[in-house]
């Protein structure tokens, strides 16, 4: 059973919440005059704004999704051992269960097992195709010599879309990518679970196991990014008639059962903390094992402490429950359908992790080199005390010539962490974000003032290319008086 299942007598389509809240943690709405100035702290870079300046946190759902009593409850029972911890069997036993794996590697992040993967098997020239980039996976790639290669049907670049499976591999091109290169120069075909970049959006089954006979035909390894996996698992069971019946525990197997190597994120897969890479092949494990111990800790803790070791083994088989799984999905479906409604310009489908808002549109008065999706992330919080993350341009690295490199989407992503906000506080999202709609046209650009060489999103500093956000306040104030 989900939320999605149960109807109301007014035929309203409301996203009902199957779990009670029971720890709880304020929040802090300020007023706007404090907004700007934490914006200007922060460098217009909503990475650089601290929590008791936020509202709602719509940054990431990374390690943000809320924890279960039972996940709570494990951890007390962690057990510290350096070498041999029964924390880390229970965990094993838990990627047996849920992800069908014999073998377990535990990395302290996803991006650790990004690290661990290039090490293993990318050399200078090698090519990775992929259905798309994500920001650590890309800089791990290239900076071990390798390039990524993007291979999507043109339906995952529009914006506004039906088409159930925008994550979906262009199988036509991979082949064709293939034969033209070689696959000496192919350590890996890399299948993003609910493709992050591009709005969450998922892969079929059906285009995985046209992924998995193309790669068995010229005996390519399949790596499986599965920081997403459960998301993408319940949106097959909705989209993909085959599955309709199917169990997200079954469909979590198929889809685990089709790669070679599967590694995740346990910050978003199973909401806790860590990362891990597991494969049912012995040479493969065998070619990953050294690298552990080298770069993030023994066998048996990987760099994550043993009580989140705990809440990631229960949380791994909590990913199978469609009432945890179902809940950031609903709600963001919710406020994708309601945005489009007032005439948001949002991607969709609704996919999974965040609403996403097209800035390319509504900042069409921007141009690229200014970045629209940083300025409506600045200019979001500046209104709201909401944080979202630019998905655009600033995400992009620039080129090896160090040329500016445009992103193919302008996305503000409102993350919807797992069972941690509540309706209204969504509604409140809806009503701020129609209101700046309203009042696109006085958003400005931004530009860097400090760019840091790699991954410049997290710790750049940009300023407003004029005095835009003074006026937006000063319209902000003209609505709202007093009201923060
Ligand atoms: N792969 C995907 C698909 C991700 O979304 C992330 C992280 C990673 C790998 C890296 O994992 O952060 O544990 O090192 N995504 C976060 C986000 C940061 O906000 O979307 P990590």
């Amino acid at each position: 059973m989900s939320n999605s299942h149960v109807k109301f007598y007014s035929g309203e389509n409301i996203p009902l919440e199957l779990h009670k809240t029971r720890i709880v943690q304020k929040l802090n709405l300020v007023p706007i005059e404090r907004r700007m100035e934490a914006l200007y702290e922060g460098g217009f870079n909503t990475f650089g704004l601290k929590t008791a300046d936020i509202y709602l946190d719509m940054l990431t759902d990374s390690g943000t999704n809320a924890m279960s009593d039972e996940q709570l409850a494990s951890m007390m029972r962690a057990d510290d051992a350096y070498a041999g911890s029964q924390s880390f069997v229970r965990l094993h036993q838990a990627v047996k269960d849920v992800l069908d794996k014999q073998y377990f590697l535990p990395v302290h992040q996803g991006r650790a097992a990004e690290n661990v993967l290039g090490c293993a098997y990318i050399r200078k020239g090698s090519l990775i195709p992929m259905n798309y980039h994500f920001t650590t996976a890309m800089a791990h790639i290239t900076e071990k010599g390798g390039q990524i290669v993007e291979l999507l049907y043109p339906e995952a670049y529009k914006i506004k879309s039906s088409h159930p499976f925008k994550g979906n591999i262009n199988i036509e091109a991979l082949e064709e990518y293939i034969t033209r290169h070689g696959k000496e120069r192919i350590p890996y075909i890399r299948m993003e679970a609910s493709t992050n970049l591009i709005g969450g959006q998922p892969f079929s089954i059906e285009n995985f196991r046209a992924v998995r006979a193309i790669a068995d035909k010229y005996s390519i390894r399949v790596v499986l990014d599965a920081s997403l996996l459960g998301e993408n698992a319940y949106l097959v069971r909705h989209r993909e008639k085959e599955f309709k019946n199917t169990p997200i525990s079954e469909i979590i197997k198929i889809m685990t059962g089709l790669a070679d190597i599967v590694y995740f994120s346990a910050r978003k897969l199973s909401s806790s903390r860590g990362g891990g890479i597991c494969t049912n092949n012995e040479t493969i494990y065998k070619e990953l094992e050294p690298l552990v111990p080298l770069f993030e800790g023994f066998l048996t803790y990987g760099g994550i402490s043993s009580r989140e070791i705990e809440a990631m083994a229960v949380g791994l088989y909590e990913t199978q429950d469609e009432t945890v799984i179902s809940q950031s999905p609903a709600f963001i479906e919710y406020l994708v359908n309601e945005s489009v409604k007032r005439g948001i310009s949002m991607v969709t489908p609704p996919g999974v992790l965040g609403a996403h808002v097209d800035a390319m549109e509504i900042c069409s008065h921007i141009p690229q080199p200014q970045y629209p999706a940083g300025a409506l992330a600045a200019a979001f919080y500046l209104i709201s005390g909401v944080r979202g993350m630019e998905r655009g341009s600033i995400s992009n690295q620039r080129d090896e010539y160090g040329n500016e490199t445009y992103a193919d989407m302008e996305l503000l992503r409102l993350a919807v962490p797992r069972r941690v906000f509540t309706l209204s506080q969504i509604m409140y999202v809806l009503d701020r974000l129609t209101w700046l709609y309203d009042n696109r046209e006085m958003i400005g650009g931004l530009k860097f003032e400090y760019e840091p060489p790699v991954l410049r999103f997290f710790m750049g500093k940009l300023v407003p290319v004029n005095d835009w956000p003074q006026k937006l306040m000063a319209k902000f104030k003209e609505d709202f008086g007093d009201s923060l």
